[in-house]
């Protein structure tokens, strides 16, 4: 519902509203990410994939949200268990984990 009114909208004003991809609770994956997360992925830190990178994120986004989670939960390679911070519950890494593959292409519901 949220979805095509988003559309309807920017086929009426030709603009995207800022953050219309976030939906049930508005910034909870960005300030985790800020917190936890940018320090790499802004960056690339470490040889990580930065935000924003579509290139780089193309292949993992094709290997799907559930894979993306599990890893960042797990950690791979230079990529640490929960981004380092293992107070993050499951849930708040996937909200950063959505917010990340979002800003790099992807269209995941929050
Ligand atoms: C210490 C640096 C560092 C931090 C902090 C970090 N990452 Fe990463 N991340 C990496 C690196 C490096 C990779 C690339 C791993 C690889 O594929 O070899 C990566 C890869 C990923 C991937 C893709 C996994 C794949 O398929 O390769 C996801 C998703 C991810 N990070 C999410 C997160 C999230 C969410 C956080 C914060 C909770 C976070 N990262 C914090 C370094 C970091």
């Amino acid at each position: 519902m949220i979805r095509y009114a988003v559309i309807a909208l920017v086929m009426v004003t030709g603009a995207l509203p800022v953050q219309a991809e976030e939906g049930a609770a508005p910034g909870l994956g960005e300030s985790i990410y800020r917190a936890n997360c940018a320090s790499c992925h802004d960056t690339g830190e470490v040889g990580a994939p930065r935000i924003g990178d579509r290139q780089a994120w193309k292949a993992r986004i094709a290997e799907g949200r559930r894979m993306q989670v599990r890893m960042a939960i797990r950690g791979i390679r230079k990529m640490p268990p929960r981004g380092g911070n293992p107070d993050l519950s499951d849930r708040e890494v996937e909200a950063a984990v959505v917010y990340l593959l979002n800003q790099s292409g992807a269209r995941f519901k929050p």
